[in-house]
């Protein structure tokens, strides 16, 4: 069940030249998280719309969001510092259900790395990760998964850090290497998603990908985030934001 809760801001980061790092205390909304659920945060006065942020880790009381500063809303959040309060609605959606027995891949590519961090971190038969990024620059949360210890392998578009080209050929090497994968969980840009799905399939493992689209209410009354799955329009926001890749209509 959501809550609207006013969280407090315990410390504010910025890890690269656009992506920011909140820690929240957040209560029984920390508490109820599951990963691949998200927020939605009011930002600011004027916006009328809450702006929908994955949750990136929660323990305890506390809740982290990971974004990047696009537009008006997280520029907004982006200047939000110690002790300010936030006003946040959550937890929200369907996030990743566990196989039964076996390891779980995460695959984040770029601002879609934050939820994968909850998502390994929760897995009850371990996790390994593979994360991809635009170049060294972009890299983040990777100390957050060796504490967590969660082996990672790395990729750049343009080879300055790990392996030089897309993350889905680093999925190909752990479903070679490692047969005691029993998922594969994706989140990232679409075409990203769409490659991980291929790689997954080839080897029979199953995929389930977090779909991103432009939301207005977050909890299913608006329609604003409707998406193909399955032949059928679905909610992002309620029946999302994760899917069986299998079902999505790529
Ligand atoms: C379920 C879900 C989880 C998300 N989790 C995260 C997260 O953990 N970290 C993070 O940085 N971002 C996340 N996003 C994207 C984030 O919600 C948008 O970047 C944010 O709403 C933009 O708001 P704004 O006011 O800053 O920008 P706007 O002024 O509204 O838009 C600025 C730019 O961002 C683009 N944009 C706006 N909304 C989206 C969207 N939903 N998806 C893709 N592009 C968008 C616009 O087209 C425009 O180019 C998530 C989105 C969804 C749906
Ligand atoms: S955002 Fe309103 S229905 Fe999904």
């Amino acid at each position: 069940m959501p809550m609207q809760n006013i969280c407090r801001v315990l410390q504010a980061e910025q890890l690269t030249a656009d992506v920011f790092s909140l820690l929240l205390e957040a209560g029984a909304l920390a508490r109820a998280a599951k990963p691949g659920q998200f927020v939605n945060i009011k930002c600011g006065e004027g916006n009328l719309l809450r702006r929908p942020i994955s949750i990136c880790d929660a323990e305890g009381d506390t809740l982290r969001v990971v974004f990047q500063a696009k537009g008006e809303g997280t520029r907004w959040l982006a200047q939000r510092r110690s002790g300010d309060e936030l006003d946040v609605l959550g937890p929200l959606g369907h996030g990743y259900d566990y196989p039964e027995t076996g390891k779980v891949l995460v695959v984040g590519g770029g601002i879609g790395v934050p939820p994968m961090l909850l998502a390994g971190k929760r897995a009850p038969g371990g996790a390994v990760a593979a994360v991809g990024f635009r170049d060294q620059s972009a890299c983040i949360l990777l100390e957050d998964f060796e504490e967590a210890n969660i082996p990672v392998k790395i990729a750049s578009d343009n080879g300055t850090v790990g392996h030089h080209g897309f993350v889905d050929a680093l999925v190909r090497e752990y479903l070679t290497e490692d047969k005691t994968i029993s998922a594969v969980f994706a989140c990232g840009p679409r075409p990203m998603l769409k490659s991980v799905f291929t790689a997954a399939k080839e080897f029979g493992v199953p995929c389930f990908v977090s779909m991103e689209e432009r939301m207005g209410c977050g909890i299913g009354a608006c329609l604003v985030c409707a998406c193909s799955v399955g032949g059928h329009y679905r909610h992002v926001c309620k029946d999302g934001p994760v899917f069986n890749a299998e079902e999505v209509d790529w």
